[in-house]
C-alpha cells in the first residue's frame, strides 16, 4: 500500500471517528463526488444505512446484486424502500451468457452438490456483477457487522479492499443487534419480515435458513458447508 493511500485512510478514519454517519457520508460525497456507492442486500443492517442516505438525500448511488434467487420477502423490502423514499435502487444482474451456460451444464441447484459449484454460482451471480457495480467508484459503503462472524471482527470501519481496489466504509461494523433493531423501530424503516422468523443473515433463498436460539449468526448461510468456507467472495479480507 502506498504512503499516500495509507495517509488517506488514516485521515478518513479520524474523520469517521469524529462525525456521525450522515455527516461522514456527506463529507465523503464532497471529497469523492459521484464516486460513493452503497451495496444493499436489504438486510436489517443495510436498511439502517439506506435510511441515513435516502432520508438525508445524500448523493450516493445505491445498488443491489439481484442474483435471481432472492426471497420473495427481499423483493418486497426493495419495493417498499423505493416507494417510501421515492428512490430507484440500481439493479445489477449476472452476465446472462455465463449463467445460461452454468445452469444448462450443471442444473438449477448445483450449489448443493459441491463447494466448487457453489463458489462458481456465487461468482456468476454476485462477484462478477459486483465488479461492474464498483467500477469507477472510490468509496464502497457496506452493512458488514463484526457480530456476524469471527472473521469480520478483524475488519475496520475504514479499510482498503485490495481485491476491488476501493476504500470500504463499514459504518455500523460495531453496532449490536439491539442497536440495529432499535434504529429500525425508532425510524419506522421498512425491513425484511424474515428477520421476525429467525433469519439473521439473509442471502439467496436456496442457501439461507433461519437459525435456532444460540446458533452462530452465520449458521443459516450455506448450512451444509464447513464453517470456514462460508463466504461468497464479495468480502475478501486479507
Ligand atoms: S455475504 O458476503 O455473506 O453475501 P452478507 O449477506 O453478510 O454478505 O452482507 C454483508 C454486506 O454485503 C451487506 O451489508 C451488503 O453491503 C453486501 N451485500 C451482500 N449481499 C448483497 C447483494 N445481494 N447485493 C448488494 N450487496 C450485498
Ligand atoms: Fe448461488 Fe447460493 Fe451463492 Fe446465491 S448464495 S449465488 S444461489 S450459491
Amino acid at each position: 500500500m502506498s504512503s499516500t493511500l495509507q495517509s488517506n485512510l488514516s485521515n478518513l478514519t479520524h474523520q469517521s471517528d469524529r462525525l456521525n454517519i450522515r455527516d461522514f457520508i456527506k463529507l465523503l460525497t464532497e471529497q469523492f463526488p459521484g464516486k460513493v456507492t452503497f451495496s444493499t442486500s436489504f438486510s436489517y443492517e443495510d436498511q439502517v444505512i439506506a435510511h441515513e442516505i435516502l432520508s438525508n438525500q445524500l448523493p450516493v448511488n445505491i445498488f443491489t446484486l439481484d442474483t435471481g434467487r432472492l426471497f420473495a420477502e427481499t423483493y418486497s423490502v426493495w419495493n417498499n424502500t423505493n416507494e417510501k423514499y421515492h428512490a430507484n435502487i440500481t439493479a445489477y444482474y449476472p452476465d446472462y451468457r455465463l449463467l445460461e451456460e452454468f445452469v444448462t451444464d450443471k442444473g438449477p441447484n448445483a450449489f448443493y452438490e459441491s463447494l466448487e459449484n457453489r463458489k462458481q454460482c456465487c461468482y456468476i451471480r454476485k462477484v462478477e456483477p459486483l465488479k461492474r457495480a464498483l467500477a469507477g467508484n472510490a468509496i464502497w459503503i457496506t452493512g458488514l457487522r463484526a457480530e456476524h462472524s469471527p472473521d469480520r471482527q478483524d475488519l475496520s470501519i475504514i479499510e482498503w479492499d485490495e481485491t476491488n481496489q476501493i476504500i470500504k466504509y463499514n459504518p455500523i461494523l460495531h453496532w449490536t443487534t439491539e442497536q440495529v433493531k432499535k434504529y429500525i423501530d425508532d425510524n419506522n424503516v421498512p425491513y425484511n419480515i424474515l428477520h421476525d422468523r429467525g433469519f439473521v443473515s439473509i442471502g439467496c433463498a436456496p442457501c439461507t435458513r433461519a437459525i435456532r436460539p444460540g446458533e452462530d449468526f452465520r449458521a443459516g448461510r450455506w448450512w451444509w458447508e464447513d464453517a470456514s468456507k462460508k463466504e461468497c467472495g464479495l468480502h475478501i479480507h486479507k
